[in-house]
């Protein structure tokens, strides 16, 4: 599998409307129960903001095969998206109409979220690779890439949040050195918080 590995801020706009897509068909999280539209606006807002440590995997048709994203500031990007109040409130609209259930889900999201980061933390908050390209090392070589920026930043650890039943995602963690420091509940969801440390 040909694929090149570059910032998330070397992605043009189409780049990045395509890895909202790949995000939605395979990463289930809040944001894909809101739908497209916010996650072509998260990876927007994540594409401009500098706190952002993002790569993205293109195969050689140019289309996102893969991608990891994260940040010491994680709520930051996604509270920027309301910032933009008509067009927030329209998406917003627009969902409940089609899919109350996510508004819901979001609020309780929101509500219960447990995650406090600790001082000197980056977390990498999205990971995934297309079914077509899993399990040729390429989630591996992204995680690392991450690891290696946050290295870079002098971030002191990282962390990130899991479905405890996420099996194929705890073995890749679990094989770059990261460790279950708690596990929590939010919404319906059982997960583990991980955390690799640096120095
Ligand atoms: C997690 C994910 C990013 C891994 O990407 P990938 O490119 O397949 O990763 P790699 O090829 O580098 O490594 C996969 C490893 O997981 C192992 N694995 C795959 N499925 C597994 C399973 N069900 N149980 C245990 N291990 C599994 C593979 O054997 C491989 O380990 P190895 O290299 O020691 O043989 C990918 O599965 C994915 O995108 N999942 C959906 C999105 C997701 O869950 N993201 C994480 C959210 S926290």
């Amino acid at each position: 599998m040909k694929y090149n590995v570059i910032a998330l801020t070397q992605l043009n706009s189409d780049q990045i409307k395509k890895l909202g897509f790949l995000h939605q068909r395979i990463l289930h999280s809040l944001l894909t129960d809101l739908g497209a539209p916010f996650l072509e606006r998260y990876y927007q807002l994540a594409r401009a903001d500098s706190s952002v440590i993002g790569m993205c995997a293109l195969g050689a048709d140019g289309n996102p095969l893969g991608w990891a994203v994260g940040s010491p500031t994680p709520e930051q990007v996604a509270r920027r998206m309301s910032e933009a109040r008509v067009w927030f409130i329209l998406q917003l609209l627009k969902v409940l109409v089609a899919n109350p259930k996510a508004i819901w889900q979001a609020f309780i999201s929101s509500r219960s979220a447990s995650v406090a980061m600790k001082p000197g933390a980056v977390e990498l908050t999205y990971i995934g690779v297309d079914e077509s390209a899993r399990n040729q090392g390429l989630g591996h070589e992204l995680l690392e890439a991450f690891i290696e920026a946050a290295r870079a930043r002098r971030f002191s650890s990282v962390e990130l949040s899991v479905e405890t039943g996420n099996a194929a995602a705890i073995a890749l963690y679990t094989r770059v050195g990261f460790r279950v420091a708690r596990s929590y509940t939010e919404g319906a969801f059982d997960r583990h918080r991980m955390e690799l440390i640096l120095k």
